[in-house]
């Protein structure tokens, strides 16, 4: 059933007034069993949350994170939100689907990658749904272009890639409160391991924070789907302490974060009792990256089929297949324990719209990404 305020408002009712949020998901998703596969691949205990089916304009990992994000842009009445992402970004689409459906511009800063379907098909949805498209040559770049653009418009609302800032990845510490809720209920038991994409690090930080504070025992297992110099330990150690103390200083039962050693007039050091992410906290995986954001490896490929064949689920070659692709070899070694395979790849059927797209609608710029 829909919850009508997020789990994490009603485990701490000081936060609700204190930090933006609107509905947009269909939460909870479900918690799922994988049988054939986990038959097939000999892995006993295999589950997935469909965080595919988490809204019903567009699902995945990105509305939960834009449920606080747009929140906070309509309380800062922004008539544009400002983004940035490959061609083929997921995250750009939901936020260019939800800011329109809330009547806020999408402008998106857009950087070549890997041509695939897919990086097609997001391209004529961000026209369908009409973003304003700009293409500028690299990663760095878009981030450059975002900041000057977003300095001359007051009203302009910047959105870091990925949607992945503090607020955002609330969206992901509420998600840990829901699993847990349905642990709690015996719709699965409690997962030893979690398998989640890391491309920019917001998912994993938010379900680190909420696995902290809601109990959840588990060991959380990013895979790693960018550049290291984006994903690492450091940007989730500082985002998870940064997600801690927001919230610390929004809510008084949580501990929020300390310095690890407070110093005393003597001269005596005190050990604080906040919470501390540190680095040896995250587990991440690297070898399923394969060398450049969005190339499609054959590792992932082969997995995309594999799940397709055996259970009717579509993942993307970007991220949810490598991830995959990393929970498999994982348990080979680890065989023991159940595993969640959280799902963050959109499975919303949005084949009319791109179908009704003709490519030479979008800004010249663009065209070539079609004809080659
Ligand atoms: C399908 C999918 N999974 C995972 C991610 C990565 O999530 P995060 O940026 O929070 O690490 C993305 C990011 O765009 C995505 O599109």
């Amino acid at each position: 059933m829909m919850s009508e305020i997020p789990l994490l408002f009603k485990v701490y009712p000081d936060l609700r007034d204190k930090i933006p949020w609107m509905r947009l998901t269909n939460l909870p998703t479900k918690v799922e069993k994988l049988n054939l596969l986990g038959e097939y691949l000999g892995i006993n205990n295999l589950w997935i949350k469909r965080d595919d089916q988490s809204a019903l304009l567009y699902g995945g990992n990105k509305p939960r994170k834009l449920e606080f994000v747009l929140a906070e842009a309509r309380e800062r009445e922004a008539d544009e939100i400002v983004t940035m992402g490959g061609i083929g970004s997921n995250h750009c689409l939901a936020t260019t689907i939800y800011a329109q459906d809330k009547g806020i511009k999408p402008v998106l800063f857009l950087f070549p990658q890997p041509l695939t379907e897919h990086v097609k098909k997001n391209l004529s949805l961000f026209h369908y749904f009409g973003a304003r498209l700009n293409l500028v040559p690299s990663a760095l770049s878009a981030y450059w272009s975002c900041l000057t653009y977003c300095l001359k418009r007051k009203k302009a609302y910047l959105l870091p890639p990925g949607g992945s800032s503090i607020l955002g990845s609330l969206g992901y510490v509420n998600a840990a409160f829901e699993l847990r809720e349905q642990i709690k209920k015996k719709e699965m038991p409690p997962p030893k391991y979690i398998f989640v994409t890391c491309g920019t690090c917001g998912t994993l930080a938010g379900l680190e924070v909420g696995a902290r504070l809601s109990g959840l025992k588990t060991k959380l297992v990013g895979v790693r789907v960018v550049d290291k110099v984006i994903v690492n330990r450091i940007t989730l150690k500082v985002l998870t302490n940064k997600i801690m103390k927001y919230l610390g200083k929004r809510c008084k039962d949580i501990p929020g974060v300390y310095p690890v050693r407070k110093s005393r007039p003597g001269g005596s050091s005190e050990q604080s009792s906040g919470v501390n992410f540190n680095l040896g906290d995250f587990t991440l995986l690297h070898n399923y990256f394969g060398g450049e954001y969005g190339r499609v490896t054959s590792e992932g490929e082969r997995i995309l089929k594999l799940i397709k064949e055996k259970e009717g689920i579509q993942l993307d070659t970007t991220y949810t297949a490598k991830t995959f692709a990393g929970l498999v070899d994982f348990m080979k070694i680890n065989r023991k324990g159940t595993v969640l395979f959280w799902n963050t790849f959109n499975s919303v059927d949005l084949s009319k719209a791109i179908n009704s797209v003709n490519y030479k609608e979008l800004p010249d710029k663009f065209h070539k990404f079609f004809t080659r």
